[in-house]
């Protein structure tokens, strides 16, 4: 289990596991992100498909498989361990740094490309947990945008290098119905994005679409400060169906 360092404050560690976890605030703290698991699928597969998740994800696809959840999966570990592994270069990097190094270097915290926790998980009073949603920020995708035009801001996007505060994020999240209307989409949000995404990966701009109807995911967003820009009609096509979408801003203020 790698040293405990100031490069991954403010996520925790599971003393019995090694697992990292970032804990929601009182009165959410039985909730926690930590990184993907494995038998995360399934549970991915059941959640998606069902009818409140499904509309207003996107999918390609009228069912969504278990072998596509495992590939999404497969694809947030890569990312989560890409991460923690830069994390922990930069720990080892600290316990080489001598007295004769300025120390301003000792303080500095490496910006990193992803949030390593984004599986959504409930504990339980006997101290197991329940996956119950997913949270990710990605590199924008502009899906309200047509090509050429998209392929253009896309490809300037991902140019730019880790850390770079001109980047501009998205963000894609789902919870179980089971927990929808709790205030839980909101809390976990504000957390990710005031906890890690602001300090860790300098996230200045987010700026995502959400589809018509969507009123849920509006307002989640809407809560935590994004302002709706605009609404553009018949923009993507879906399943054989042309969808509207929704498109809010985010601006980080100092
Ligand atoms: C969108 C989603 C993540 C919202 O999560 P949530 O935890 O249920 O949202 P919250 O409880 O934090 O609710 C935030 C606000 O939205 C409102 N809201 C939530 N769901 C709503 C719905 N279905 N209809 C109308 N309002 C809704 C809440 O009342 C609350 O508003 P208020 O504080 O003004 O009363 C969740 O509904 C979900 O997983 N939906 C399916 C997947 C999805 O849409 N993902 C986003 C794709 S862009």
């Amino acid at each position: 289990m790698p040293m405990s360092s100031a490069q991954f404050s403010p996520l925790e560690r599971n003393p019995a596991t090694g697992e990292l976890f970032l804990r929601l605030p009182s009165p959410h703290s039985t909730i926690i992100l930590t990184p993907p698991r494995p038998s995360d699928a399934a549970a991915i597969a059941v959640i998606v498909n069902d009818p409140a998740v499904h509309p207003w994800l996107g999918r390609p696809n009228d069912i969504f498989t278990l072998e596509e959840a495992q590939a999404l999966v497969s694809e947030y570990t890569r990312a989560s361990s890409a991460v923690i592994y830069a994390l922990e270069e930069s720990t080892a990097l600290e316990g080489t740094i001598t007295s004769a190094t300025p120390s301003v270097q000792c303080e500095q915290l490496v910006p990193v490309a992803d949030c390593p926790v984004r599986s959504i998980r409930e504990l339980q009073a006997d101290g197991t947990d329940v996956y119950i949603g997913n949270i990710a920020f990605k590199r924008c995708n502009w899906h309200e945008v047509q090509s050429p035009e998209r392929d253009q801001l896309i490809a300037a996007n991902n140019a730019r290098p880790t850390g770079d505060p001109e980047i501009v994020w998205q963000v894609s999240d789902f919870l179980a119905p089971t927990h929808h209307r709790r205030g839980l989409m909101t809390v976990i949000l504000a957390t990710v994005l005031k906890q890690w995404a602001i300090s860790r990966m300098r996230v200045h701009h987010l700026h995502v679409s959400v589809f018509t109807g969507n009123t849920g995911s509006v307002r989640v967003f809407e809560k935590n400060g994004f302002v709706l820009s605009g609404t553009v009609e018949h923009c993507i096509e879906i399943r054989g169906e042309m969808r509207s979408l929704h498109v809010l801003d985010w601006k980080h203020v100092e």
